[in-house]
């Protein structure tokens, strides 16, 4: 047994924190119809293990790789879209699972701009001076240099550029989209209404950041009523703050 598969071991064996939770039995119902077998749950739960070992303190949730982890093990979404990458966190489970079971492909879309993610924050605004004061071109090139550390970069395509400038550089029939990206008004439902099409009939959607507060306003809602109007709810994560949905 390798060092690290050891030590996934040991670390599952003193606690059992990464265990596969029961609140995903419903998503595991939606995704695979029956009950996962012993070797399965092994296997997923050390998986696990692994993305919350290396998404430690991101923007991905234990939650959130559960769900990602569990879709791509047992959906196998074959094209892959992320509006929102940042460093790759959630794109993370989707790449790690499609290296080592099924072949695919990711469409990673950020402008990694400041101007684009404040286009629609005021100066007033708490989420103003936390992006101004970030290096968005640092955190794409750290990216680039996870993509290479763990031999994504052949299934990957980097858009970098504004979501609704590279609407026609992505595949229609995509299977699974992260909608993860812009926070205001206007971006977010602009975002919704452009790449919803693209998704085919029955693809997944995860709705990420539902209750993001700008200038006291809950600015995702409207693309969230949107994307409603068209897709069921099949599963919600961290207080409802992010939602599965199937497409109609
Ligand atoms: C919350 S972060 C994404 C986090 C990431 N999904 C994760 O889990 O770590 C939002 C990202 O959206 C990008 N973004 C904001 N507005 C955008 C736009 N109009 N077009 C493309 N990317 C945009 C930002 O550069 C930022 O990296």
């Amino acid at each position: 047994m390798k060092k690290r598969t050891l030590l996934i071991s040991l670390i599952l064996l003193v606690s059992n924190t990464w265990a596969l939770s029961e609140h995903s039995l419903s998503l595991i119902k939606e995704l695979h119809g029956e009950p996962l077998s012993e070797e399965q749950i092994n296997h997923l739960d050390e998986q696990l293990s692994v993305l919350n070992l290396r998404n430690n303190n991101s923007w991905c949730s234990p939650q959130k790789n559960e769900l990602l982890l569990l879709l791509s093990e047992l959906n196998k979404p074959k094209i892959c879209l992320e509006i929102g990458v940042f460093l790759g966190a959630s794109l993370m489970p989707i790449m790690h699972t499609m290296k080592h079971q099924y072949s695919g492909h990711v469409y990673a879309i950020d402008s990694w701009s400041t101007n684009d993610v404040l286009n629609e924050v005021p100066e007033s605004d708490p989420n103003y001076i936390w992006w101004k004061n970030l290096d968005l071109k640092m955190i794409k090139t750290k990216f680039g240099i996870m993509l290479e550390n763990y031999e994504y970069t052949g299934f990957t395509t980097i858009l970098h550029q504004k979501s609704s400038t590279c609407i026609n550089l992505v595949p229609n029939e995509v299977d699974f989209i992260h909608f993860h990206g812009n926070m205001g008004k206007e971006a977010s439902l602009e975002d919704a209404i452009l790449y919803l099409p693209k998704v085919k009939s029955n693809g997944y959607i995860l709705f990420s950041d539902i209750f993001c507060v700008i200038d006291g306003k809950h600015t995702k809602m409207e693309a969230l009523w949107y994307l409603l109007d068209h897709c069921d709810v099949v599963y919600e994560i961290e207080n409802s703050n992010a939602i599965l949905l199937k497409k109609r």
